[in-house]
């Protein structure tokens, strides 16, 4: 019961400060999607995740048990996206602790190497640090729960707010345009990289269920094709117009005046205002500048490392297995089938994020409204930080 009344109390600290979602939102979002982890009903020590890597040919969920099976989910990326990587980390913990098999500064430090780039991965495991504090061996287990709950109804609140501030500049576009606002978009920053709404996706999901018409271009996003199988999925799923392109087709896309925006994610934002997501988004920026289209980034604030100012040369950038880039995986006629791309002896490089310098970034979009991509159009948002 106590326990119980604490979790409430964590819940209801994290929202305490925002607005409530609509009831047009809560359907848009409860209709097309259950969440992307949940703890069991019936069994608190059980944490559910939808297997990514199987999507779209199947949905299908894993049961975390342990620490490790969250640090395997991470890693091999049965889920991703940088929030979502975060409070799968902080379950993890919590999974850990109940364990009882390994000192909490040794499975903090495996959880966060799972992989390295996006930064809410560890800003969540030391938020269970710290909110574990000194507590005994049950206590800290029941504590980091009520964290990586917390973590996760934040991030629900912080993604719709994204959607609220980001659907003003789609209205703007539609103001002034005949036809559908044309979006791009670069690899998956949606519900299934978040909790519920996703950054990127959020603005389209608001403009689409306001009636505003949007057409979004999916960029596939080789080499692991988050775009050409999650958000076209999840894009679907939610009734949105949208075409998926190959990753070299958004240059010539925007040059043709077919993109009126292009919107991104973010696995790390500097306080100077780099940013760093998937493999490609800084040709796309380039591509953006040069073509006069708007740049945006959904921005979350887990996602902001206040301690870095330089983002080329301090952000870890994680490299993955060359296997990525040899091979493809795909429904074939009767299974989903792998084929190798690559003649056997070339050797292939995967890193697996880039970053894209302030200057082409247009602004900003997070929960707390719009800024430019400066140190000083963060702080003007987020002063605790100055
Ligand atoms: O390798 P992934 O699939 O984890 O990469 C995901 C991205 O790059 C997303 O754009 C980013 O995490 C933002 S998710 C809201």
């Amino acid at each position: 019961m106590i326990w119980s009344n604490f979790k409430a109390w964590q819940v209801a600290r994290a929202l305490a400060s925002w607005g409530r979602p609509t009831f047009r939102e809560k359907k848009l979002m409860a209709t097309t999607f259950k969440r992307t982890i949940w703890l069991d009903e019936k069994d608190p020590t059980i944490v559910h995740i939808i297997d990514q890597r199987k999507l779209p040919h199947s949905y299908e969920t894993m049961a975390l048990k342990t620490a490790d099976d969250a640090i395997n989910a991470i890693a091999d990326m049965a889920v991703r996206g940088a929030p979502l990587i975060g409070a799968t980390g902080a379950y993890g913990v919590y999974l850990g602790l109940l364990e009882e098999k390994e000192e909490f500064r040794s499975l903090a430090e495996r959880m966060k190497r799972a992989r390295p780039t996006a930064v809410n991965l560890a800003w969540a495991v030391d938020r269970i640090a710290e909110a574990i504090g000194d507590a005994g061996s049950a206590g800290a287990a029941q504590r980091a729960l009520g964290e990586a709950e917390a973590i996760v109804e934040e991030d629900v609140e912080i993604c719709r707010q994204i959607g609220v501030h980001g659907l003003r500049l789609i209205e703007e576009i539609a103001a002034r345009k005949q036809g559908p606002v044309n979006v791009l978009t670069h690899c998956n920053a949606g519900s299934l990289a978040t909790i519920e709404w996703g950054t990127a996706t959020s603005p389209i999901y608001h403009a689409h269920e306001k009636g505003i018409p949007i057409h979004v271009w999916v960029d596939e996003t080789r080499p692991r094709n988050q775009g050409a199988s999650l958000t076209a999925y999840e894009l679907g799923a939610h009734g949105v117009p949208h075409t998926v392109i190959v990753d070299n087709a958004g240059g010539h896309l925007m040059q043709h005046g077919e993109v009126d925006l292009v919107l991104v994610g973010t696995d790390r934002t500097t306080r100077t205002g780099d940013v760093c997501n998937k493999i490609g988004t800084y040709l796309k920026a380039l591509a953006a500048s040069d073509c006069g289209v708007p740049f945006y980034v959904g921005a979350p604030s887990p996602s902001i490392d206040w301690s870095v100012r330089d983002g080329l040369r301090e952000i870890p950038i994680e490299e993955r297995s060359g296997e990525e880039v040899s091979y493809l995986e795909g429904q074939g006629a009767s299974a989903v089938t792998r084929v190798r791309l690559t003649p056997e002896a070339s050797p292939c490089v995967n890193p697996a994020f880039d970053v894209t310098p302030a200057r082409l970034v247009t602004g900003l979009i997070t929960e707390r409204g719009i800024c430019p991509a400066t140190e000083e159009g963060l702080l003007s948002l987020f002063p605790e930080n100055a």
